[in-house]
């Protein structure tokens, strides 16, 4: 905590090495370590302030994916760090409980940036979720699962060629979970909080349990569902993250997969997409004897829904060859302002056979529609990345509240991080 009261974290982002079962060392990035990051955390009201410092030879920033913050410091390609340099970005935390991330977002090079090893958690803590009995010991029974997929070349480094038929970039044949290939988490108590984030850069996951054990679902990528939804499934396409809460028998075993995923697109092209591929991502082992945990409460937090009838404006967003609405990200150009302290509704549809997902920077939004249906369970918490459809449009809503700035704007893309990558990406200013 510094003389202002901000609480202050470090991030230096530089290269290292990891041995990843690869007989050597795997050339990595990460902030302050080898690969990946430390988990940031704070709270609702709080002020934060981060030194963010470029230790590698090249441009990068750092994004603070689903924060609610200022533009200008956002960390997208509008505020890049210098080699050697410094940025500082400071904000007050002002938005329910939840799991976020943090990743680069260098225009063209995200996606190289992040499948080095640069991105890490942030959670974001309040009261409403501290009064709950959910575990909440960070590591004991509360702990951070960042999955990646990664592909190892000949001599042990990672390989980011792309295949050709997908479409989607990169995709790897062995799983990451924090940065360790093949792993296992030593589990003490009867319930353990699983904080699931997709890192990777273009694979979609279906979570589930190897025995078909079903998981309480008590959040969203931004924040607790207003109750947990009993399922056995979670799909998750990249940026998005879940929340889960598992239950355990002494000195069992069991393992979380992950199944071949749905990411909305036909047979063909989801053979290529990874849409056929089955891993395994972490094995839990209970101990003999397992503290007792609550219950997860059949109450979470409540969620004001948004009122469609309030909204001033509704745009349609069609993603499709890697452009959103026929045009690729111009950093020169704003697509759209909108005005603060609105409401709106933005129907994103996609028709072509790759997967897209849609991830909003700014702000957390509500699912109105599937295709004009009611959202699933999963998709009535605030959500900040949806995965889309062919021919099923989405209907989302959300207040762009706070903050203005006519100059600096706020992304809107496809978190498949190659097409962000090649322009699926567009610009907006809240003013
Ligand atoms: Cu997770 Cu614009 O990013
Ligand atoms: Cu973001
Ligand atoms: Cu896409």
């Amino acid at each position: 905590i510094d003389a202002q009261g901000r609480r202050v974290f470090d991030l230096r982002a530089q290269t290292g090495g990891r041995d990843l079962g690869q007989g050597g060392q795997t050339r990595t990035w990460g902030y302050n370590g080898d690969y990946l990051g430390p988990t940031l955390r704070a709270k609702r009201g709080e002020k934060v302030l981060v030194n963010v410092v470029n230790g590698l030879d090249r441009p990068t920033s750092v994004h603070w994916h689903g924060m609610h913050l200022p533009a200008v410091m956002d960390g997208g390609p509008h505020q890049m760090v210098r080699p050697g340099a410094t940025w500082s970005p400071h904000w007050t935390v002002d938005q329910p409980a939840a799991t976020l991330w943090y990743h680069p977002h260098p225009h063209g090079e995200t996606e190289q940036h992040v499948y080095r090893g640069l991105a890490g958690m942030f959670i974001l803590d309040d009261e409403p979720s501290a009064a709950l009995a959910l575990p909440r010991r960070y590591g004991v029974d509360d702990i951070p699962v960042i999955v990646q997929d990664r592909r190892f070349d000949s001599d042990g480094q990672f390989d980011d060629g792309r295949s050709l038929l997908g479409g989607v970039g990169i995709l790897g044949d062995t799983l990451l979970v924090n940065g360790t290939v093949g792993p296992y988490l030593d589990v003490s108590t009867e319930r353990v909080r699983l904080r699931l984030l997709n890192g990777s850069n273009a694979r979609s996951y279906d979570f589930g349990f190897a025995d078909g054990r079903g998981f309480a679902l008590i959040g969203t990528d931004g924040g607790l569902l207003a109750s947990p939804h009993q399922t056995g499934r979670i799909r998750l396409s990249p940026g998005e993250r879940a929340e889960i809460v598992v239950t355990m028998r002494p000195a069992e075993r069991v393992v979380l997969r992950s199944y071949p995923p749905n990411a909305g697109v036909d047979f063909f092209s989801s053979r290529f997409s990874g849409g056929d591929d089955s891993f395994d991502v972490l094995e839990l082992r209970a101990a003999g004897e397992l503290a007792p945990t609550p219950e997860v409460p059949a109450r979470l937090v409540p969620i004001d829904r948004l009122d469609p009838a309030t909204a001033a404006t509704t745009r349609r967003f069609q993603l499709s060859d890697r452009k959103i609405n026929g045009r690729a990200m111009d950093p020169g150009r704003i697509d759209f302002a909108v005005t603060r302290d609105t409401t709106e509704i933005w129907e994103i549809a996609k028709q072509d056979g790759t997967p897209h997902n849609l991830h909003v920077h700014d702000v957390q939004f509500q699912v109105l529609s599937v295709d004009g249906r009611e959202p699933p369970p999963e998709l009535r918490g605030w959500k900040d990345t949806v995965l889309v459809t062919a021919n099923r449009p989405i209907r989302i809503i959300a207040r762009f509240a706070d903050y203005a700035d006519p100059n600096i704007p706020y992304m809107f893309h496809c978190h498949l991080l190659y097409h962000e990558d090649q322009g699926m990406m567009g610009q907006f200013v809240v003013v």
